[in-house]
């Protein structure tokens, strides 16, 4: 089974999307694993994006996602990188499609609302980055048949 770590960012959070977010992923079929609120502090900050140090919009970036208290999950499910990439949409609002959403909630990159793991093995290294072991929940739904086919 397919993780990802999910982040409502600091615009998620304000404008009192958490809820949005979270029935979206519950209405797809995905499995909760770990859920968290909590501050960013800078050193999380900078290791959970250094791919991008560097970049223009670093600066920016670790800025914006320490602005404000974010809501940390870990959702699983079959493909759920991809299928998970796929409800929240393209890394520029105005690119995502319809129904996504960064399209529904966002228009602008730098307060795209929401971050999504690229990759499975991106997956596996930011969720050991967010969450102790321990805080991961191993558990089956009764519904779970009727969504997992394996
Ligand atoms: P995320 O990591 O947050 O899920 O977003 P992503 O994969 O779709 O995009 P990524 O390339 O990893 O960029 C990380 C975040 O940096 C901000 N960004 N700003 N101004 C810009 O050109 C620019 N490019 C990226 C966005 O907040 C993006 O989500
Ligand atoms: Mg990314």
């Amino acid at each position: 089974m397919e993780r990802s770590l999910v982040l409502v960012k600091p615009d998620g959070v304000q404008r009192g999307l958490i809820g949005e977010v979270i029935a979206r992923f519950e209405r797809r079929g995905l499995r909760l694993v770990a859920a968290k609120f909590m501050q960013v502090s800078l050193e999380l900050a900078k290791q959970h994006y250094a791919e991008h140090e560097g970049k223009p919009f670093y600066d920016g970036l670790i800025a914006y996602i320490t602005s404000a208290p974010v809501m940390a999950m870990v959702w699983e499910g079959p493909n759920a990188v991809a299928a998970i990439r796929q409800t929240v949409g393209s890394t520029k609002p105005v690119e995502s499609a319809p129904g996504t959403i960064r399209h529904d909630f966002a228009l602008e990159v730098g307060r795209n609302l929401i971050h999504a793991s690229d990759k499975p093995e991106t997956g596996i290294r930011e969720m050991g980055l967010w969450f102790k072991a321990d805080e991961l929940v191993e558990w089956k739904r009764e519904v779970d048949r009727w969504v997992f086919e394996g």
